[in-house]
């Protein structure tokens, strides 16, 4: 009686919610899976490396440049980069500046890694701005990047304002937490996370963690 009384709610709920009784935190999986590749990546590479990143954190522009210096380094055949927005929420304009970053992918991949050292470059005009600059004028100056970088502000915007640009976004930071990655830059090596990084890590210090999985 009871069972058939469950059964009868749920099939009330389906009705009104216009759905069955998926788990409500299941949230889409993603595809194509996320994560921008790093200059035209080989997946077969012997050394996977995944980068959590903020664009407006500090330590993460402290950081990038070191580990993409390692991927030049040995190439796409060897290190096989992948990196993952993570937004933090104590960082003004985070979020926003990944969802421009994604935009930019979805428009040309292959200014995807240039976009991102935009950002980088330029924190001190989105996290570093005054309280005074709103999300809409850090909009006007993330779309002012997108014409530095080639594309015309009404196709940069179109991206920006559609919401798959802004969904994705919203999974890749959840995704990120579903991992229990809970700063930035974070790195992950053949599937191992480095606890001892430290932002100030350059080329020769990748290297030397790299070298030794390569026997
Ligand atoms: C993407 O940008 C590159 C230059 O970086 C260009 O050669 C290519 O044609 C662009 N692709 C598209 C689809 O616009």
């Amino acid at each position: 009686m009871l069972l058939q009384l469950f059964s009868v709610i749920v099939f009330l709920e389906a009705l009104i919610f216009g759905q069955t009784y998926a788990n409500y935190y299941q949230l889409p999986i993603p595809s194509p899976k996320l994560g921008y590749v790093y200059h035209g990546g080989n997946a077969d590479a012997p050394v996977h490396i995944t980068m959590y990143f903020d664009s407006q954190c500090s330590d993460s522009k402290m950081g990038y440049q070191g580990v993409f210096d390692a991927a030049d380094y040995y190439g796409p055949d060897v290190v096989y980069l992948v990196l993952h927005g993570l937004s933090l929420p104590y960082f003004r304009g985070s979020f926003i500046s990944l969802q421009a970053l994604r935009a930019v992918d979805q428009l040309n991949k292959t200014k995807t890694v240039e976009y991102l050292q935009i950002l980088f470059d330029n924190q001190d005009l989105i996290s570093g701005s005054p309280d005074t600059v709103s999300d809409a004028d850090m909009i006007v100056i993330l779309t002012d990047f997108a014409v530095e970088v080639g594309f015309t502000e009404e196709e940069f915007l179109e991206e920006y304002n559609h919401p798959k640009t802004n969904q994705l976004c919203r999974h890749e930071m959840k995704m990120a937490n579903d991992r229990g990655v809970y700063g930035g830059p974070w790195f992950v090596v053949n599937g191992m996370t480095v606890l001892d990084y430290y932002p100030y890590w350059d080329v020769e210090d990748w290297i030397s963690l790299i070298d030794p999985l390569l026997g």
